[in-house]
């Protein structure tokens, strides 16, 4: 089997014929993700179709096209284009209330399904439009604490790329949050608290990041109100 990808806790791999398998390394069972996936779909979210799935592994559509990060990074001058992208893609998300079986006795009341991990590098860009992919975090949760993950991400995250891309792109961060917030349909900063938190409990974070959630993410959504939107 061909790897076309080996990613934080899953390998993905080339099944021919329009299929790609994606394993888990650690004993989780992907039954979860699938059950909303498959729940997504159905409700016309653009997810990979999955065709089955066992255990640690599922057999999915594999989708045609590069990350929307890797899209970034081709065309950094779009980043307006990209970041409302996404924001929309939240917007589309949070419009589905969370089905009983995805809630748990911590689910808030009117609980939407959240990603918990929507950014560029989980957003394929297929001839049928945006794909998200990478459903292992989500849950029945608040649209504000979803916003404000990404929001985190776009903001904190170590970039894995090379250094001449990295500064490049370490410029659109804000840029990009600023588009994003044109579009997520939600103010993040009623959910920043708890974005924070759950970062912080990432076992794969590094020092830096735990830095920066620890001393600068709690402020970092002042620039984009009060600044910018002077709300
Ligand atoms: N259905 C798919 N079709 C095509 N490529 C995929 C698909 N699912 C995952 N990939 C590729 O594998 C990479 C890692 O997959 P992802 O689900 O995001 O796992 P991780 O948790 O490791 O980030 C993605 O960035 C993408 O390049
Ligand atoms: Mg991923």
């Amino acid at each position: 089997m061909e790897l076309i990808a080996q990613g934080r806790t899953a390998d993905v791999f080339d099944l021919g014929d329009g299929r790609a398998l994606r394993r888990y390394r650690v004993a989780l069972s992907a039954e979860p993700e699938v059950r909303v996936m498959r729940h997504l779909e159905t409700y016309g979210y653009p997810v990979p179709h999955v065709f089955e799935a066992d255990g640690t592994d599922i057999v999915m559509e594999r989708v045609k096209g590069g990350t929307l990060f890797d899209q970034l990074v081709k065309e950094p001058e779009q980043y307006e284009r990209y970041g409302r992208l996404l924001g929309e893609l939240h917007e589309r998300l949070h419009r589905m209330s969370a089905p009983a079986w995805l809630t748990g006795p911590d689910s808030p009341r009117d609980a939407v399904i959240v990603h918990r991990d929507l950014h560029p590098n989980n957003v394929l860009l297929s001839e049928r439009g945006p794909v998200v992919i990478d459903w292992n975090d989500v849950a029945a949760g608040r649209a504000s604490v979803d916003a404000a993950i990404t929001v985190i991400v776009l903001l904190g995250a170590e970039l894995e790329v090379e250094a001449t891309v990295a500064e490049q792109v370490d410029g659109l961060r804000s840029l990009l949050v600023d588009a994003f917030l044109q579009t997520c349909g939600v103010d993040p900063r009623g959910g920043l608290d708890e974005a924070i938190a759950y970062r912080r409990a990432i076992p794969a974070n590094t020092a830096a990041e735990n830095r920066w959630l620890d001393k600068v993410a709690p402020d970092c959504l002042d620039a984009f109100y009060l600044e910018r939107r002077g709300a």
